[in-house]
């Protein structure tokens, strides 16, 4: 048996612990995972009975369309249906992008540090990666990924709010980008945490489409809207190029349960008012938190932060608030050994992890004659 020589060369995805098992090694009684930036305060309550009541159905195939999701999210948006692209989490989006355009004769453009599964599956599409470094200040480099176009390039990913930084792309910089980009060139723009940006100058994707046919747009129901594990996601996208990449795509790709959750979480929408207003305030708790102790952070549009601990290894940090019950991502695996990303949580979950943080820095000795600094 022979596999593809460059699906030998990827590692299957490693999963956290799971919530009970570092509950039984460490003999804790309450672990909260802040670890994959999931909504901590789950999701609408109405969805929870939309769901209850989709059960009675769930013997019935979905519609492959999803027709009724696809003219709620049309009329939300503001775009036609057929814009419109649903996948098992944007993840099957990205996914499908990449099998309808990447082959071994084409490339493709990323940043680096960044969502991972742009690499992944154009991998195994045998197309290069072209990996252009984040900027200091955790934002990409626009400028050096125009410079790394050439002739066989057919897709450029942004992150914005970046995964694992946070930072993001503003309205007049993605617009000088597209200016410059040739218009047979994919630009998927990914807004997984779109929903949380609070600032003024964040592009609307959707606006520019117009003028921009190649402007790919992602969003998931994963994130603010708190439906991760039901796994519905999409994009947004001329409706030609829609055309093109749906036959690609499997013919019950997202569930009726997860599409009558999609439905009613948009009924909802000041539950996303709500979590955004709330993600905020925890995200200043911690941006107080590193400028007391000195450390270094990068402002985040997200609902995360990474935090640069700079004399201590992420994997440290990591440890120690394992061993207090709480679970967030060591930078380690994500290209910054010295951080760590917390999703921000609750305000108990924020102000417990604080706490923690703070006796131990304390404990520890952090040089406190640093200067506070925000990379931006
Ligand atoms: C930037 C980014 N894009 C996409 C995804 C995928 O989300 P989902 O497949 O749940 O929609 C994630 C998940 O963490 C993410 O961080």
């Amino acid at each position: 048996m022979k596999a593809k020589d460059q699906v030998l060369s990827l590692k299957a995805y490693k999963p956290g612990k799971p919530i009970e098992e570092v509950k039984r090694e460490l003999g804790l009684t309450t672990v909260t995972k802040l670890a994959s930036n999931e909504n901590p305060f789950g999701c609408a309550p109405a969805v929870k009975e939309a769901v209850m009541d989709e059960l009675d159905r769930v013997s019935i195939y979905p519609d492959g369309y999803a027709a009724d999701i696809r003219m709620k999210l049309a009329q939300h948006l503001q775009v036609k249906p057929e814009q419109i692209l649903f996948g098992n989490g944007s993840d099957e989006v990205i996914e499908m992008f990449c099998r309808t355009y990447l082959t071994p004769e084409t490339n493709t453009i990323m940043a680096t540090p960044t969502f991972p599964q742009y690499k992944h599956n154009s991998v195994i599409e045998g197309a290069e990666i072209i990996e252009v470094p984040l900027m200091e200040n955790g934002k990409h480099d626009l400028e050096k990924m125009l410079h790394a176009i050439d002739e066989n390039t057919r897709i450029i990913w942004l992150c914005t709010p970046n995964n694992p930084t946070g930072s993001y792309i503003t309205d007049e910089e993605l617009i000088t980008f597209m200016k410059k980009v040739p218009d047979h060139i994919i630009v998927a723009v990914d807004e997984a945490y779109k929903e949380y940006v609070v600032a003024d100058d964040y592009p609307d994707t959707i606006a520019l489409q117009r003028q921009y046919p190649n402007l790919v747009v992602t969003r998931t129901f994963s994130k603010a809207f708190g439906l991760a594990s039901l796994r519905i996601g999409y994009g947004i996208a001329h409706e030609d190029l829609m055309k093109v990449v749906d036959p690609v795509r499997e013919p019950f790709n997202t569930s009726r349960v997860s599409q009558r959750a999609a439905i009613t979480a948009l009924e909802h929408l000041e539950f996303i008012e709500s979590c955004r207003r709330k993600n905020r305030e925890g995200m200043v708790l911690y941006e107080a938190f590193c400028a007391k102790y000195h450390l270094y952070y990068y402002p985040s549009q997200a609902n995360f932060i990474l935090i640069d601990f700079k004399t201590l290894q992420g994997d440290e940090v990591f440890d120690f608030l394992l061993r207090k019950g709480y679970i967030v991502r060591s930078g380690n695996a994500l290209g910054f050994p010295t951080c760590v990303r917390i999703t921000v949580g609750s305000k108990e979950q924020n102000e417990g992890i604080i706490q923690c943080l703070s006796e131990w820095l304390e404990e520890i000795g952090i040089d406190s004659d640093r200067e506070t600094t925000i990379i931006d």
